[in-house]
């Protein structure tokens, strides 16, 4: 039997920019997958790879720019991001270098290969020119038939260059698709690919006359030319692992797994395939792409009057806490909203409150019961259900990189622990009695399995909830399994419980500030659930809402579906309220809306927050509504 091992690579980013919010995204998003492989399969199957991309037109251009030659500038540009992925923790086991002296012989020998076999042939081009950008435009490109940078009629010329015979295998590579159907994913990305692939595929441009770009790896059977971006890129992936011979190429390429969004779709699933095919190499196993980013500039603080940038943040919050929300906020495949307001927000509810105050009270009953030892008592079989359920959905998640699904199904086995525990009230027990115990032993054992399924997603976190648990062994030496590593734990060995400083703290958001002068609190060290704590009542968040319209759910008599303003958002509210309030009654109201309550699906219509009412002992129902007119989304306090 072959050992299952993994290979995953992000795009090697172009040093024509320093590193920001989407770039450290795929890096965050390959670092967790990296992670997670790494504990269910061990460390030695796992080879992740990150690097730059450095030839080019976009290059050299960025280069002349700062006044710099093009090694030092890509020197400089690319020891930032391997700087920066130093700071966000990220743990690649490579970082390639498009300029490395090794890449540069490879790309030469897989030209030589393919020209070697008639795949490559000498013709010429015609196209539109601009001289002040120094590259071609397609006719789509252009602005009213001029250069979208510089407004000036570009020149049609012609020249000659070297062709990649692409177009020969079409028909292969929309068979390979359609043979393998998880190739591509998400589907959308698929059936893009193949709608693409409906028109005639023409050759590829592989090369640029010397002349006119010089900073590029010279063609081995022609040094007049330079090879063109993607041939030279696109080889990174199998560069790194030695190809043709390396004992590393044999090992991980059958397993290989690209990341890239949806940018850079067409190189991937279309001029990669068929050059690896040409080769005489098979494609890579998935090629796995993710949505774009969008800023919120109106949702991101600025300090001093500068632009705060996403990455900044993850200084100002935690790392942590920035991965978490990255990989819990955006659903794979789609694009999503990038806001501090949303982050932080997550920070307050995901992460100080359901999971760092669950931590926080266990902690503190071991350490008020038992002056912070406990040994191996028993363990309720409640919740060995419950996180044994959670890991086969992570797992399961995690095959086709549904982060989000994967974090929630380890925030279910959160809120799970944390009923159980309002369920056993153990702090109106006593310690003594060995239901007590059972129930704080299988508290702190659900928190240490929590902790376990963390580490890929939040791992200085995670460690450090094991650590407060009394666990000190090595996480690499944890193995991922539907046990939670437990058999590799010492279980029988008696823990010293610890108390830390609050996993998560609370960040206060009534006066937004810069973020480095913004307050943190601890968390509350209440233990008793009866009451809930003005922090607590802070987390709702109430607005003022208008309705715009009003109609029918179909199927249903008791629910209506409003459409409602928040300031500028405009949102699908589903409310039990159709008998007492016809529809045309709705339009122009003002009400109260929980707008932070987790959507709903109601008779397939998705609800985004919950309209408020009061109820009298007979059940007659009226709407709560302001007092006097007031611009929608203001909040209610
Ligand atoms: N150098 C090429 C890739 C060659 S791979 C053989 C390139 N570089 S890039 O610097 O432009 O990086 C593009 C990649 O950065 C995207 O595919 C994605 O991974 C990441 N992102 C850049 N902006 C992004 C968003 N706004 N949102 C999410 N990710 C994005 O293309």
């Amino acid at each position: 039997m072959t050992e299952e091992t993994f290979y995953l690579t992000t795009p090697i980013y172009y040093v024509n920019a320093t590193p920001h919010l989407g770039h450290a995204y795929t890096t965050i998003l390959a670092d967790t997958m990296a992670r997670f492989q790494r504990l269910r399969l061990g460390p030695d199957r796992v080879y992740f790879l990150t690097g730059t991309d450095e030839h080019g037109d976009k290059v050299a251009q960025a280069a002349a720019k700062a006044g710099e030659a093009p090694q030092a500038y890509a020197d400089r540009i690319s020891a930032i991001f391997r700087d920066t992925w130093d700071r966000l923790g990220l743990t690649p086991n490579q970082f390639i270098r498009t300029t490395s002296e090794h890449h540069k012989l490879t790309v030469q020998r897989f030209l030589q290969t393919i020209h070697d076999s008639g795949d490559i042939y000498f013709g010429e081009y015609g196209g539109h020119y601009c001289f002040g950008c120094e590259r071609f435009y397609t006719e789509k490109e252009l602005q009213d038939g001029r250069c979208p940078d510089h407004q000036t009629a570009p020149t049609f010329i012609k020249e000659e260059n070297y062709f990649f015979r692409m177009g020969k295998y079409q028909a292969w590579l929309i068979d390979y698709i359609n043979t393998h159907p998880d190739f591509i994913r998400p589907e959308r990305y698929r059936n893009e690919v193949l709608a693409f692939l409906k028109e005639p595929l023409e050759d590829l441009c592989v090369s640029r006359p010397r002349t006119r770009l010089a900073w590029g790896i010279p063609l081995p059977f022609d040094g007049q030319f330079v090879t063109y971006v993607w041939f030279d890129a696109l080889i990174n992936y199998i560069s790194a692992l030695g190809w043709p011979d390396d004992e590393r190429f044999r090992r991980f390429w059958p397993c290989a797994q690209h990341l890239i969004a949806k940018d850079i779709l067409k190189p991937h699933a279309i001029y990669w395939p068929t050059m690896l095919r040409a080769a005489g190499i098979t494609p890579c196993r998935h090629l796995n792409v993710h949505g774009y980013w969008k800023i919120e500039e109106a949702k991101m603080s600025k300090s001093l009057g500068k632009v705060v940038r996403p990455l900044d943040l993850a200084e100002s919050y935690g790392v942590d806490a920035f991965r978490y929300f990255l990989l819990r906020e955006m659903t794979f495949g789609l694009d999503a909203s990038f806001s501090e307001e949303s982050l932080v927000a997550r920070l307050n509810a995901d992460l100080a409150n359901d999971l760092g105050n669950l931590y926080s009270r266990v902690l503190k009953l071991i350490e008020r019961y038992y002056s912070g030892n406990i040994t191996d008592w028993t363990y309720d079989e409640t919740l060995s259900e419950a996180s044994r359920a959670a890991y086969a959905q992570v797992a399961g998640a995690m095959e086709h990189f549904a982060f989000s699904e994967a974090l929630g199904a380890i925030w279910n086995l959160i809120s799970a622990t944390n009923k159980y525990l309002v369920t056993h009230e153990p702090w109106k027990r006593n310690p003594e009695d060995a239901r007590t115990r059972a129930v704080i032993f299988t508290a702190a054992e659900t928190l240490r399995r929590i902790a376990v399924l963390l580490l890929p997603f939040m791992p200085g976190s995670a460690e450090r909830m094991l650590r407060g648990l009394g666990i000190d062994e090595d996480s690499s030496s944890i193995r991922l399994d539907e046990d939670l590593g437990l058999r590799l734990l010492d279980r029988s060995r008696k823990r010293q419980v610890q108390e830390m400083p609050a996993l998560f703290p609370r960040v206060e958001t009534a006066t937004p500030k810069p973020p480095e002068k913004r307050k943190r609190t601890a968390a509350s060290s209440e233990v008793s659930p009866d009451e809930i704590t003005i922090e607590e009542f802070r987390r709702l968040d109430l607005r003022v809402a208008e309705i715009v319209e009003a109609a029918e759910v179909p199927g249903s008599r008791k629910l209506v579906q409003l459409r409602v303003r928040l300031k500028d958002e405009v949102r699908t509210v589903v409310a039990g309220l159709r008998e007492q309030y016809p529809l045309d009654t709705w339009p122009g109201k003002q009400v109260i809306l929980v707008a932070n309550l987790k959507p709903s699906t109601l008779m397939g219509i998705r609800s985004e927050g919950m309209v408020l009412a009061a109820e009298d002992d007979q059940g007659r129902i009226v709407l709560l509504m302001p007092e006097q007119p007031i611009p929608p989304g203001s909040k209610v306090r």
